[in-house]
């Protein structure tokens, strides 16, 4: 069966959730397994990429968040770093036409101290070029940390405060939403994390508190449409209460 044809099928059966966000985990692993090294994972992992963006441009989900590198990963080894740097900038300079022509829009959430020049020129670059495309919103979380996002807000709030432009009792959950850098993006309904690890590793801490959380075993390189499918049939089992009661039909 084609992958479209696949999609039509899917489709038929359940509810697509509007934001998906993936911690894609695993490509060290993947390598390690192969007696390869860490990189060759990163370099799979790529691909499995190419294919995730796809499969969820196909199905429809309006927005994609991908974790590709988190503010953490400064503690891996400077070779490792540099060829996820690479990798970034492979992946931009080969899909950024295909997404552009297939009206994606890219957005790019996390810190730019520290990153090389030419990348931020480049991921503005894509941002830029796509920022008015309207049929997907491909969101790469790069040298991200939901920690350091909370608290770059608290500072511009205290700031505004210290300038009495607001006043502390203004400060509520929408105004600090308004300062993090997805402000302009639902919530995740769906958070999906790769190779089995059951953690959320300084993630959209405040942006998944109601979202579903699906783990899955395999390593991301390993990660198929198939594996995507299922992780949406999982959520589509899911109820979704936001703390309230679930209503019985027909009452
Ligand atoms: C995920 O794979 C990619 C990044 C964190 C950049 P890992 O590199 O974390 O792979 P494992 O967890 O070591 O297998
Ligand atoms: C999370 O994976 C970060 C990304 C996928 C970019 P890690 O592999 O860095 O997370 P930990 O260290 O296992 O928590
Ligand atoms: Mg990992």
């Amino acid at each position: 069966m084609s992958g479209v044809e696949q999609t039509r099928q899917f489709l038929d059966q359940g509810n697509v959730p509007k934001h998906v966000a993936i911690i894609m985990d695993g490509n060290g692993r993947w390598a390690q397994r192969r007696g390869l090294p860490r990189t060759a994972g990163h370099r799979q992992g790529v691909e499995t990429v190419r294919e995730a963006v796809r499969t969820a441009s196909d199905l429809g989900i309006e927005y994609l968040t991908l974790y590709s590198f988190s503010s953490e990963n400064w503690n891996r080894p400077e070779t490792e770093i540099t060829e996820l740097f690479s990798l970034l900038r492979y992946f931009v300079r080969r899909d950024l036409a295909e997404l552009h022509e297939n009206n994606v829009r890219i957005k790019v959430i996390g810190e730019r101290a520290g990153v090389p020049d030419d990348i931020l020129s480049l991921l503005d670059e894509a941002q830029a070029l796509t920022r008015y495309n309207d049929s997907q919103t491909l969101v790469i979380a790069f040298n991200y940390g939901s920690r350091t996002e909370i608290t770059n807000a608290a500072r511009t709030l205290a700031q505004r405060v210290s300038e009495g432009e607001i006043s502390p009792s203004q400060i509520n959950e929408e105004l600090l939403a308004s300062y993090l850098n997805t402000s302009d993006i639902p919530d995740p309904d769906l958070l999906i994390r790769t190779s089995g690890e059951l953690r959320v590793s300084n993630f959209l801490l405040w942006q998944i508190a109601y979202s579903e959380f699906v783990f899955v075993d395999c390593l991301w390189p390993d990660f198929t449409r198939s594996d995507f499918y299922a992780a949406i049939e999982e959520y589509n089992r899911r109820t979704r209460k936001f703390g309230g009661l679930v209503r019985e039909t027909g009452s």
